[in-house]
């Protein structure tokens, strides 16, 4: 008898062991996430910058299609692939190879992503496109249709993840259950050979108690081993709280910036006038979508119903030719929103840091609606900062801190860190 319940007990010892070897990986899995070459850490890092314009497939969104794209471009692949996604401005000037892609792209540009992913993410996307999983290239190909793919990937590994864990302490309890009920009628059978009464009949709760007063080692390692799961997910649970990159909220009206900005090509500035000037970039207001709506009624009837909400909204009569009806204000909805104890301004970015807008919102010409395209945290401010050569030529008005950190940093790439861009006060009120 003894015999057994040992047996018995090895079997639940090894169950949770197989049980915790299983969580752990997942933690270390979650924590590798930036050691270089990572390829799940590279798949999520895919679909929230790339995916809008490139499938893992073969079909062309933007992009051309990455299938086998590692034996294509000129070796070694990860060389080239990493000064590429780096930079592939720079990478087009003297290379023949990305002179015919982008001639053959429609002289379209990618991206520049130095600055906005570290080098190390960079290789976790290269091994994620060595070796791309095949379901993929149909998943990714709707992306283009409002980049709602963005969001909607990143959730699946992680609920995939708990549905095992789920899985796995399930089947320990059925078990232990199990277990339970057949050591009580052998002891049963047991004591009638022997001709002793049968045991008492404990309930669970009574055996439970007995169990962890004579466990007390094995009780200690499940209560910490509880904890620590709970401070894992609990802390990247709290920084997860309100960072919402792949945000895109339903508009009142279906403005599509793919059709305004990408196919007709018109600047953002000409919208957003309010980002060369100071703090707030700005929504057009109703007046400028009428400069050209006076006269475009749209050329299909989605079009049409969509823009006789702006005639509806501006109280303009396009029979009469007059503002004669009632207005009535558009309400768009935010999509991005710093807490307002955060100081962000436009022009310093765009005027004197010559930040192209796509550096912080992603290839807005290519949204159908328009989505928050990076994290908006802290950290993703001072990272920036902290990597981004400040240009020294730009502003009169700098000039003088310029040479005076030059003549302190003598050969050093000055960077916004170093114009005190990490100063608490520049960016909290
Ligand atoms: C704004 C759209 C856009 C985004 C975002 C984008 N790309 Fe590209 N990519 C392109 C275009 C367009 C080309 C073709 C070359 C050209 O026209 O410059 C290209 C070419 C490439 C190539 C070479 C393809 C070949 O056939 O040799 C690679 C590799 C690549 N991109 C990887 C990436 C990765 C990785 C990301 C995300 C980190 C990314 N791209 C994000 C538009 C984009
Ligand atoms: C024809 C006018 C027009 C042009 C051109 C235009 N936009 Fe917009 N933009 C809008 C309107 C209207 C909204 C509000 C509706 C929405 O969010 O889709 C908006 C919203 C935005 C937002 C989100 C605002 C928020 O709520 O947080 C960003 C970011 C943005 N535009 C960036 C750009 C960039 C970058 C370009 C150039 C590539 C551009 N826009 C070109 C009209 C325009
Ligand atoms: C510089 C000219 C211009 C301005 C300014 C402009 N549009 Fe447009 N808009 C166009 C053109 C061109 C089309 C495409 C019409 C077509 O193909 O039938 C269009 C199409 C549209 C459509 C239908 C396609 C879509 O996006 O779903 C909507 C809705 C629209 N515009 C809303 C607006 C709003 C709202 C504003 C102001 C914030 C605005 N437009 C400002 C030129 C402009
Ligand atoms: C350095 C990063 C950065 C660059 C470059 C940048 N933006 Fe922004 N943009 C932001 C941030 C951060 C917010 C959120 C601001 C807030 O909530 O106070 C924002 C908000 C916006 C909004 C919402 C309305 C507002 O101003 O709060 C629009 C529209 C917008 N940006 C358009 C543009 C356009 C157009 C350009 C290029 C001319 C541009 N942005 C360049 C970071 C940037
Ligand atoms: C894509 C890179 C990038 C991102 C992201 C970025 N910045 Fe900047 N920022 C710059 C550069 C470059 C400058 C320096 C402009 C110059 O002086 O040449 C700058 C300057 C500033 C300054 C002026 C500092 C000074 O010395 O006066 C403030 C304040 C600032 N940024 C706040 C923010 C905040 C807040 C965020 C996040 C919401 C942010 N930045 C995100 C690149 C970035
Ligand atoms: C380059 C701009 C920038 C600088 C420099 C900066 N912050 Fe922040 N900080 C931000 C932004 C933007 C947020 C809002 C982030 C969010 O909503 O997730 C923030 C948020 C915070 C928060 C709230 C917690 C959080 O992460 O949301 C605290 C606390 C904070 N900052 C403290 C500081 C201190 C202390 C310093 C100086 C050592 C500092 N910050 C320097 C931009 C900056």
């Amino acid at each position: 008898m003894n015999n057994s319940c040992k047996k018995l007990s090895g079997l639940f010892v090894a169950l949770f062991t197989i049980a915790l070897t299983l969580i752990s990986a997942d933690i270390t899995h979650a924590a590798g996430a930036g050691t270089a070459g990572n390829p799940d850490a590279g798949g999520k890092i895919f679909k929230q910058y790339c995916a809008v314009c490139h499938s893992t497939g073969t079909n062309k969104i933007v992009g051309p299609g990455l299938e086998g794209v590692t034996t294509r471009v000129p070796q070694p692949y990860a060389e080239w692939m990493h000064k590429w996604i780096k930079n592939n401005a720079a990478v087009l000037k003297t290379d023949a190879y990305a002179q015919k892609i982008f001639a053959d792209n429609g002289k379209v540009s990618m991206t520049v992503f130095d600055g906005t992913l570290t080098d190390a993410q960079i290789d976790d996307v290269i091994a994620f496109l060595a070796n791309p999983p095949k379901e993929e290239s149909t998943a990714s190909a709707g992306a283009n249709t409002g980049g709602a793919a963005a969001a909607a990937g990143t959730e699946d590994e992680g609920s995939h993840i708990t549905m095992v864990l789920l899985i796995v302490v399930l089947a320990l309890l059925i078990l232990t259950l199990v277990l339970r009920s057949v050591r009580k009628s052998l002891q049963g059978a047991v004591n009638k050979m022997k001709g002793i009464a049968p045991p008492a009949d404990r309930t669970l709760w009574q055996d439970t108690k007995y169990w962890v007063r004579t466990h007390k080692l094995a009780t200690a390692c499940i209560n910490l081993f509880l904890v620590a799961i709970f401070l894992v997910y609990g802390w990247e649970y709290l920084w997860g709280i309100d960072v919402t990159p792949g945000y895109h909220p339903s508009q009142p009206i279906n403005f599509s910036h793919q059709v305004h900005a990408g196919t007709n090509s018109i600047a953002c500035i000409y919208c957003h006038s309010g980002a060369e000037k100071g703090k707030v970039a700005g929504i057009p207001t109703l007046n400028v979508c009428m400069n050209c709506h006076k006269g475009i009624q749209g050329s299909n009837p989605e079009y049409k119903k969509e823009i006789e909400k702006i005639y509806y909204a501006a109280g303009w009569d396009p029979a009469k030719g007059a503002y004669s009806n009632p207005s009535h204000p558009v309400i768009w909805n935010r999509v991005h929103s710093l807490p307002d104890f955060a100081y962000f301004n436009h022009s310093q970015h765009v005027v004197v840091g010559k930040l192209q807008c796509q550096k912080c919102h992603g290839p807005v010409e290519t949204y159908t609606t328009d989505q928050q395209f990076a994290p908006l945290t802290m950290g993703w401010c001072v990272n920036c900062h902290r990597e981004t050569p400040v240009h020294m030529d730009s502003n009169g008005y700098y000039t003088k801190i310029h040479q005076a950190l030059m003549a302190k940093y003598p050969g050093k790439t000055i960077t916004e860190a170093d114009m005190g861009g990490l100063e608490c006060g520049k960016c909290h009120y």
